[in-house]
């Protein structure tokens, strides 16, 4: 159930990989290869490589790598199905739909289905509802608004939408995984959302993937989402961006807000380029995502304690992607909401035209707070500097921003750079870290990654390896995920070749992972033809041979002390034993 091999490779020869990254960055030639800046980190020099030999793209950076098919599902956010059904489309390749992967296309528009139902249900329940539709008509919402933006009602009780779902015969099954229903443990089902506004939550092309549920009145808690589902996955998804996303375009910058009713107030008001996270703090994935629609952020936070917070966290976030983040703080009110309902679209709008630098703010905090005169003053001012220059990658953003503190505290800025190595190893922005750190070949234990390696690019070498047995011994994570996928692969086909397990890798972090080691910095490729690069896989297969072997051994020596001498067991692991032996005195 997949999109078969020959259509991937076709589909990938008609869109050729140089073509396709082009009309998304600029490339140059480069030998060989092309490159360009890398659209996934904040990248100044070009550190992305594409080889068209090799057909693959691998950037030095961020270690982002991997196919076509591996960049089109980064940078417009696809699955690796919708990532091969776009270039088919844009290459004019003809794809039946029926041989696209249907188990997980249908289980999508199931679940879509599914929370359409119960769309409709909560939007029923609203207009049954008076209590309801007047709390948001107090909140400043009219109802054309209200059914402009899909509001609803959940009604405080178990069992309303199971019973709505079932009399339409609608499947458990989705209506579980979509989480608009859940298991009771004494049997049968109730509704998750229950006494609450629903709030649509849409992706990037308005479908409906999830609801945010607001408390009619006091409760605890505030606020539920829907349960993370293969629709929704909230690191992924800003609330509003659907509707935001023309009107970023258009005005070049995006306002971040905290809350469902901050974005729905600001929007119904005529300000439409607003987006908000859902409940969690900025990541690094929203950052990547905005990036797309535009180069300016303003965040708009509340002056209090909590505020001054959340500025500390999404500002490394926001540096990290290549942002030069921008702020407001609200002095009088304690959301976005309650500001504009009180000053009005004209004075809220010329509050965000005093946006200013969330680093000069940050900077302004602390010298507040600190004595910028004194050394001990100064002292602690690096200390609070330090936890947030660390999760930066060391890449010229970060270096910027060094430049910019020391001279604000006052302080060299080698002071500052020796104060971020002395505090214990640097925590990386995720995203960027984990890449970072899997884009050097020297992170991987040796023999199990020559072995690895020598699978992809040595023929034969696959079949040794099985023979040899020593798949057992890989003991590192994305090894061993990657191990089984080129079993998978060349078991499936009775054969291997490197550049169609490329094509069809659909990992992200394996496919990044794979284009790493066909496309190392020189001085990382220890399997260069000059170095024979066959001995050395030859080598590390033999070395976790023995060590498969001597853990034998000493397994064996543990199971003869609680033996019989004489016995059958006995003599069967003396055997064993002895044959050992002989092997290693070979
Ligand atoms: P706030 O508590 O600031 O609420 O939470 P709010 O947006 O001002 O809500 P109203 O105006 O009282 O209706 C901000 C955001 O944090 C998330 C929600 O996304 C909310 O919009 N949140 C808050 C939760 O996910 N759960 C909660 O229990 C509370
Ligand atoms: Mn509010």
């Amino acid at each position: 159930m997949r999109i078969p091999e020959s259509k991937i490779a076709e589909i990938a020869a008609a869109s050729d990989i140089v073509q396709v990254i082009s009309s998304y960055i600029e490339l140059k030639k480069a030998g060989k290869d092309y490159r360009g800046i890398c659209p996934f980190h904040g990248d100044k020099d070009p550190s992305l490589y594409v080889s068209p030999q090799k057909n693959i793209f691998h950037c030095f950076g961020c270690a982002a790598g991997g196919s076509v098919f591996n960049f089109i599902m980064r940078i417009e956010n696809l699955s690796f199905v919708e990532s091969v059904k776009l270039l088919a489309q844009r290459y004019s390749v003809r794809l039946d739909l029926e041989i696209v992967n249907q188990a997980k296309e249908d289980s999508r528009e199931k679940l879509l289905k599914i929370l359409e139902l119960g769309h409709s249900y909560f939007v029923r329940s609203l207009n049954k509802v008076p209590e309801a539709g007047n709390y948001l008509l107090e909140r400043g919402i009219s109802s054309e608004w209200i059914s402009q933006l899909g509001l609803g009602f959940a009604p405080d009780q178990w069992d309303g939408l199971c019973d709505r779902l079932s009399s339409l015969g609608a499947p458990v099954r989705e209506a579980l995984s979509a989480g608009l229903i859940r298991k009771k443990t004494t049997g049968g089902y109730y509704d998750y959302f229950r006494g609450r506004i629903m709030i649509p939550i849409r992706g990037l092309n308005g479908e409906l993937i999830a609801f945010g549920g607001r408390i009619l009145g006091e409760g605890e808690p505030k606020y539920l989402n829907s349960p993370e589902s293969e629709v929704f996955k909230k690191k992924n998804i800003l609330f509003g961006l659907d509707a935001a996303k023309d009107s970023i375009k258009k005005s070049g910058f995006v306002i971040l807000v905290e809350g469902y009713f901050d974005q729905i107030s600001l929007r119904i008001r005529g300000i439409e380029n607003v987006v908000a996270p859902l409940g969690t703090s900025l990541t690094s994935e929203h950052a990547k995502l905005l990036k797309r629609f535009s180069e300016r952020v303003i965040t708009i936070f509340d002056g209090d304690e909590a505020g001054i917070r959340a500025v500390k966290r999404s500002m490394p976030i926001l540096l990290a992607e290549g942002f030069e983040p921008e702020c407001i703080i609200l002095e009088e009110d304690k959301d976005p909401d309650s500001a504009i309902n009180r000053i009005g679209t004209e004075e809220f709008l010329r509050l965000i035209k005093s946006s200013r630098s969330m680093i000069d703010f940050f900077l302004d905090q602390l010298q507040s707070q600190y004595d910028f005169g004194g050394i001990s003053g100064r002292n602690q001012a690096i200390q609070e500097c330090v936890p947030l220059l660390r999760q930066i990658a060391d890449t010229p953003e970060r270096d910027y921003l060094i430049e910019r503190f020391a001279s604000r505290i006052r302080v060299k800025e080698d002071q500052l750079r020796r104060a971020i190595r002395n505090t214990g190893v640097t925590k990386l922005i995720p995203g960027l870290s984990s890449k970072k750190r899997g884009s050097s070949l020297f992170d991987f234990p040796a023999d199990e990654r020559n072995v690895v390696r020598g699978m992809i690019l040595s023929d034969g070498f696959i079949e040794k390896v099985k023979k040899a047995g020593v798949l057992s011994e890989i003991e590192n994570d994305s090894l061993l995920r990657l191990t089984s996928s080129i079993m998978r692969f060349s078991e499936e086909r009775g054969t291997f070749d490197c550049s169609s397990f490329c094509l069809a890798l659909e990992d992200a972090d394996l496919a990044a992972l794979v284009a790493s080691w066909l496309q190392p910095t020189p001085e990382e490729d220890d399997l260069r033809a000059e170095v024979d690069g066959e001995i050395t896989i030859n080598e590390s297969m033999e070395r976790l041979k023995s060590k498969k072997i001597l853990r034998r051994k000493s397994e064996i020596e543990e199971m003869l002390k609680k033996c019989e001498p004489g016995d059958h067991k006995y003599n069967d692991l003396a055997r064993e034993l002895l044959n050992i032996g002989r092997q290693f005195r070979r």
